[in-house]
Formats: structure tokens, C-alpha cells, sequence
């Protein structure tokens, strides 16, 4: 059954465990996410992008959604739009039928250039209007993502070497969080505390402490009814990129974000966590493998299959690391 993002981590909240918000594109990836929350009795959040949009086509990826949730009408799904750009695509989502938007207000409308924080106040609380007067949830964002590998040392507040960022500049501000959710009533809010979208979020093994746990228990303490939401939150299994580089590919050496240290997030508030790059890599990997190992095969099931089961056990694992089996 199709639900809000609200009534989802609100139980989530309630119970102390954390959902995984997977991105999907294509059926493998939604077939591998409700096998993988029927197996594990979990709820499901899918989410979607522009590129899933583009790659697809949204008539395409309704459909999609619609036959999982035909299929697996025992689970509740949340139908979320990732990075919506504008409040204008957040009413195209609302109007395909999703259960909750994104309102990405921290970048301008061309997704790259940071936006000021009277933009982003602006933007989410017209979708939050509109949004909650169809029963649809809303997630904003506050702070730009950034690996703090990138931080250069300096001053609290000051201008760092090279242009570069602060530690202090790269996180979410917890005053400044505590404002916005108060101005626009998002139910969820992305922060920045040291996640980067991507494959390549740190360059070296994570030793100690890789996320800024801190400063997520002090947003957590100004904010204890908004649930927080950690995007670029692939862990890059290592024994993927082997795979994949084993069987001809060529990805440097790059290391994500530790289940371990997700796990101490949903300890304080952290309630979806954003998971796309992992079910790219098993899935590559997975494809790889099949391929030269099976050098007259020619029928894509075969390889697609492969990538199925990859993602699946990623999935799997994910939703008893994050402590969703068991409540759907
Ligand atoms: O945050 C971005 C997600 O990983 C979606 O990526 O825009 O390539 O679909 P995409
Ligand atoms: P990853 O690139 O770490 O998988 O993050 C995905 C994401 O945040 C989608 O919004
Ligand atoms: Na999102
Ligand atoms: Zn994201």
C-alpha cells in the first residue's frame, strides 16, 4: 500500500530503526527492493530522480511502481521524488501520484549553483503549502553535501586555503535548521554532515570517525520532530569494486560511508538514508562477472537476473543493518 513519507518515519521514529530511501530507474532495481522487503518484512521507500525520469520516462516509471505495488500490496511504500529542482516539479510528481516530494532548495534550479537561504525558505515552504494540502509529505534540504576530506583547516567561521571550505562551513547549521523547519514545516530535512553523493566520498580506508555525529545529535536536539535525512549515504562495498575490476573495469581505489557510522546516526534522528551508487556498483559488477564468464550468452535475462540478485542482497543487507526488518 502506498504511504506518506510522514506516516513511515513517524513509525520509524517511534520504533528507533531507519529506512533506506533507494533510488530506481528500471524494474531489476524495484524487483530487487521488494524482494528484498518481502524477505525481510521491512517497509520500502522508492524514490526517483530527473535522470530516472529521463532514462525511463515518467509514464513508464509510474507503471513500474504501480505493478510492485500491485504485486506486494501487503508492504507500505513510500513513492518519493528525489532532488526535485522546483516547486514546479514537485506538482508534476504530486499529480503522477507520488506520497512524498523533495523540494532540493539548497542548489538553484540549475542543480549546481548553492542558493541563498532565502530562496530555499521560499521554494519549500510553497511546496510544503501545497503539498500538505494533498496529504503529500515534503523533505528539504539545508547545507551542501561535501566530503569533510575536503575541509581545509582554519578558523571557525573563516574563508579556508584556497577557497576551500571550512569544517564549520560544510555542516548544517543546527539555529539555522531549527528556522527553516519552523518557516516551511518540512516533514523531513536533508542536512549536510560530511556525505557526498557519488562513488568517490573518501579516498583513504575510513579511520575513526568519517560523518560529523556530533553535529547530528546537536540538529536532532533543535528539531526532535523533523526526521533527518542522510543523503550520499553509499558504503561502496569494497568486494564490488573488486569484482568489477577483476572482470575488466577500471574504478580507483574509493571508499563510502560505514554502516556502522549510518547506524550511530539513526541512534539520533537520522530516519532515511539515501542509498544509490551501492545498487549501481552490485549491479556492474554482477553484469561484469556473468558476461566473461559466459561468453556465448546472449540473452539479457541472464545478465539482468545477476544484477537482480546483487542488488537484492544489498538491499537485504541494508534493511537489517538499518533496523527496518520486521515492521512492515
Ligand atoms: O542524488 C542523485 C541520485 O543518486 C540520482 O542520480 O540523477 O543520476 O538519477 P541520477
Ligand atoms: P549515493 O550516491 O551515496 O548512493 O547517494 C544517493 C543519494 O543521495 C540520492 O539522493
Ligand atoms: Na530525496
Ligand atoms: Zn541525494
Amino acid at each position: 500500500a502506498l504511504i506518506s513519507l510522514r506516516q513511515l518515519l513517524d513509525h520509524a521514529a517511534a520504533n528507533g530503526y531507519g529506512v533506506p530511501a533507494f533510488n530506481v530507474n528500471n524494474m531489476e532495481q524495484i524487483r530487487a527492493i521488494m524482494e528484498a522487503a518481502d524477505e525481510t518484512n521491512s517497509p520500502v521507500i522508492l524514490q526517483s530522480s530527473a535522470g530516472a525520469r529521463k532514462y525511463a520516462g515518467s509514464v513508464f516509471l509510474r507503471h513500474l511502481i504501480l505493478a510492485a505495488l500491485e504485486e506486494w500490496p501487503h508492504i507500505p511504500v513510500c513513492l518519493h521524488l528525489d532532488h526535485g529542482a522546483s516547486p514546479g516539479v514537485c506538482v508534476q510528481a504530486i499529480q503522477n501520484g507520488f506520497s512524498s516530494v523533495m523540494m532540493d532548495g539548497s542548489l538553484m534550479e540549475d542543480s549546481s549553483t548553492p542558493s541563498s537561504y532565502e530562496y530555499n525558505v521560499d521554494v519549500t515552504k510553497k511546496v510544503t503549502d501545497m503539498a500538505h494540502a494533498c496529504g503529500v509529505s515534503v523533505e528539504g534540504e539545508l547545507g551542501v553535501l561535501g566530503s569533510l576530506e575536503t575541509a581545509t583547516a582554519g578558523k571557525e567561521d573563516g574563508v579556508g586555503a584556497e577557497g576551500k571550505l571550512t569544517r564549520e562551513q560544510m555542516l548544517t547549521d543546527p539555529d539555522q535548521a531549527a528556522d527553516f523547519v519552523a518557516k516551511t514545516k518540512v516533514d523531513a530535512l536533508a542536512i549536510a554532515i560530511g556525505t557526498s553523493h557519488g562513488a568517490y566520498k573518501f579516498s583513504r580506508p575510513p579511520s575513526g570517525e568519517v560523518l560529523a555525529i556530533d553535529r547530528i545529535k546537536e540538529i536532532h536536539a533543535r528539531i526532535p520532530d523533523t526526521h533527518l535525512v542522510m543523503h550520499g549515504s553509499s558504503s561502496v562495498p569494497q568486494e564490488w569494486l573488486k569484482t568489477i575490476n577483476d572482470y575488466g573495469g577500471e574504478i580507483p581505489e574509493t571508499y563510502g560511508v560505514p554502516v556502522t557510522e549510518i547506524q550511530e546516526g539513526i541512534k539520533h534522528g537520522v530516519r532515511k538514508v539515501n542509498i544509490d551508487t551501492d545498487l549501481r556498483l552490485a549491479a556492474t559488477g554482477a553484469v561484469r562477472k556473468y558476461i566473461a564468464e559466459n561468453p556465448g550468452n546472449f540473452d539479457p535475462r541472464k545478465f539482468l537476473s545477476e544484477a537482480t540478485k546483487a542488488m537484492k542482497e544489498v538491499c537485504r543487507s541494508r534493511f537489517l543493518a538499518f533496523g527496518s526488518a520486521g515492521w512492515a
